[in-house]
C-alpha cells in the first residue's frame, strides 16, 4: 500500500478486496451455500489487533458482521478482560461466507483465502495478528501446526499469536479459565 493512503482510500481498496472475493471461482460451492451472503471483516483501518476466525455462523450472515453469535460474546468477554475495546481490533475470516451446516471449511477454501488475508493485512498497516482456531492457524502454512497455543511467534515481519476458538469455551465451559489466561498475550505483543 503507498504510504499516505487516507483511511477512505483503504476503506475502498478493502471493499474492491471483497468484490473480488466474491467473484472468485475457489469459493463457489460455499458462496452458493450461504445464499451468495458474504461476510466482510470488521473494525478500524488503523487496528491494534487484527483477529482471524474460521467462518462466519447464522447470526454473523444475518447481520453481515464477524463475530456477533455466541463466540463473538466469548471474544468480546476475553477483550475486556484485558482492557481491550472490540472496537480497537480488527476482526475477519479466513472463509467469508458461512458454510452449510457449520461444515468445515475445505483445505482448497482455506488456502484460497490466504491471498486476501494478506492483503486485508497489508491495507491494516500490518498488525500483529491473532489466529482463533486451527483454520486460521492453517493459513499460516502446515509448519505452523505444531507452534504452541498462546505463544507469539513471527511470521515475516508480522508478530502472530495463535489462540483457541472462542467456541472451544463454549462447547466446554471448564476450558474458559485457561482461555481467559492465555488471552492475556495479546498484550505481550513482542517487538522485533
Ligand atoms: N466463528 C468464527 O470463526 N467466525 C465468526 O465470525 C463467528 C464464529
Amino acid at each position: 500500500m503507498p504510504p499516505g493512503t487516507s483511511e477512505a482510500g483503504r476503506r475502498l481498496l478493502l471493499r474492491r478486496l471483497y468484490a473480488k472475493y466474491e467473484t472468485d471461482t475457489a469459493f463457489a460451492r460455499v458462496r452458493s451455500e450461504s445464499g451468495g451472503v458474504l461476510v466482510p471483516g470488521d473494525g478500524p483501518m488503523t487496528p491494534r489487533l487484527m483477529f482471524i476466525g474460521e467462518a462466519p455462523g447464522a447470526r454473523e450472515a444475518k447481520l453481515r458482521k464477524p463475530f456477533v453469535g455466541a463466540s463473538g460474546n466469548f471474544l468480546n468477554e476475553m477483550l475486556a478482560s484485558v482492557g481491550i475495546d472490540r472496537s480497537e481490533v480488527f476482526i475477519t475470516n479466513v472463509v467469508k461466507y458461512r458454510p452449510r451446516d457449520n461444515r468445515d471449511p475445505e483445505n482448497h477454501e482455506v488456502y484460497a483465502g490466504i491471498p486476501y488475508l494478506r492483503k486485508e493485512h497489508a491495507l491494516l498497516g500490518s498488525p500483529p495478528m491473532v489466529v482463533l482456531g486451527r483454520h486460521a492457524k492453517n493459513t499460516l502454512g502446515g509448519e505452523m501446526a505444531g507452534w504452541p497455543i498462546g505463544k507469539w511467534f513471527w511470521f515475516g515481519r508480522t508478530p502472530v499469536l495463535p489462540l483457541h476458538h472462542p467456541a472451544y469455551g463454549l462447547y466446554q465451559s471448564r476450558n474458559r479459565p485457561m482461555m481467559f489466561e492465555q488471552f492475556k498475550a495479546v498484550l505481550e505483543v513482542p517487538v522485533g
